[in-house]
């Protein structure tokens, strides 16, 4: 299977934000940017497998600015990462008020999507070709992070799960609730 650079899969998507999109004052929903997301992750990570995709995991949303109804939302997506069947795509997302010409990074997140064979089995994506020191840097970030998920599900599976619900209790000690039974 030929390696791919990460230029060969990168993605832009642009969409101008219309009234539906948005709540009664002008802001966009959450959903909508997450469906956008989804989708120029899906277009790149299809790009650099050659394969149909699945979403399998999402991290590092945060919604750091308003997006308002006129703006042009821009999603950049490149892959960060490959492992065996799974991808790491980067995104990062910026919003153009045409009129003035002012932008602003709104959020940077990573979806993880894995590669299918037409049978629906897991297929393996090619290898990335590192282009110069931000590739490199990226995969790194990026291993890391699926390396974080993976002991923070081990510890959810473990630790927490065997925990008395009294232990529980007391480590939330001084939360803002209240016992109702
Ligand atoms: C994702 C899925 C294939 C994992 O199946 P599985 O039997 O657990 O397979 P594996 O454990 O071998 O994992 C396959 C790959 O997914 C990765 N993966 C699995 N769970 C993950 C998670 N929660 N987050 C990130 N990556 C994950 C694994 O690291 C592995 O990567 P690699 O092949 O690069 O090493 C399976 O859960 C699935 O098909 N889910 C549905 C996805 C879907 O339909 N999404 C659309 C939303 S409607």
């Amino acid at each position: 299977m030929e390696a791919r650079t990460v230029d060969f899969s990168r993605t832009t998507i642009t969409e101008l934000m219309i009234p539906s999109f948005a709540n009664f004052s002008g802001k966009v929903h959450g959903g909508i940017l997450l469906g956008m997301m989804d989708k120029v992750a899906y277009v790149c990570a299809a790009k650099h497998s050659g394969a149909y995709c699945v979403t399998v995991s999402v991290d590092g949303v945060e919604f750091k600015e308003p997006v308002e109804v006129g703006e042009l939302v821009s999603l950049s997506a490149s892959v960060n990462y490959v492992g065996n069947s799974s991808m790491i795509i980067g995104i990062r997302v910026e919003s153009l008020k045409p009129k003035t010409g002012q932008k602003k990074h709104t959020n940077s997140c990573y979806f993880t999507m894995v590669a299918k064979n037409e049978d629906g089995t897991l297929m393996q994506v090619p290898k990335l070709i590192f282009q110069n020191n931000e590739d490199i840097r990226r995969f790194w970030d990026a291993k890391n992070l699926k390396k974080m998920r993976n002991d923070i599900t081990v510890m959810l599976n473990t630790e927490v799960k065997d925990m008395s619900f009294d232990a529980m209790l007391q480590s939330i000690e001084g939360d803002r609730f209240e016992l109702g039974f």
